[in-house]
């Protein structure tokens, strides 16, 4: 199956995620092997949005998020939580859309080209198993359309496959 993520420049971002989340459920459906269905969710997220940096970090042993597939440069191995970005929206168990990462206390910079940032939890049975991060090298590009539609692409993955 060829399916292409490239979407319409003209398009608004509500209209690409619109687009966008039909394509990446039929894409996946039926797929049990995580690191793949990971592997082509960061692809399919940096083909038709066009961040720089976006990926995933999964829990290991319930003290760290190591890092998992991803589509950009080479990021930090390991997160702590409670620390960073990640490490917050894992504690918290919620988004944390971040419009300027200078003002975020405690961000990690993987990568100075960030400017800012969104990390949505991966919540399976109940517990964050891990996140899914988009960076962006310009400041305030994600917000509550991102909030929204990114969750509806961490419920489709955690609903996919088991992280755990
Ligand atoms: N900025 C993240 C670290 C991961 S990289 O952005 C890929 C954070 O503060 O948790």
């Amino acid at each position: 199956m060829e399916t292409s993520f490239s979407l319409s420049p003209a398009l608004t971002k509500e209209e690409r995620y619109q687009q966008f989340i039909p394509l990446l459920t039929a894409y996946i459906a039926g797929e049990t092997e995580a690191i793949s269905v990971l592997a082509n969710v960061s692809a399919a997220l940096h083909e038709a949005f066009h961040h720089f940096w976006v990926g995933f970090y999964l829990v290991k042993d319930a003290h760290q998020l190591v890092l998992g597939p991803f589509q950009g440069s080479a990021a930090c191995f390991r997160i702590r939580r409670g620390r960073g970005v990640c490490g917050t929206a894992w504690a918290a168990c919620r988004t944390q859309v971040v419009p300027d990462v200078e003002q975020f206390p405690g961000h990690i910079a993987c990568s100075s080209l960030s400017r800012s940032e969104i990390v949505v939890p991966l919540v399976q049975e109940g517990e964050v198993v891990g996140v899914l991060d988009i960076d962006s090298d310009q400041l305030n590009q994600f917000d509550e359309t991102d909030r929204l539609y990114l969750e509806q692409v961490a419920r489709l993955i955690t609903q996919t496959v088991s992280l755990r």
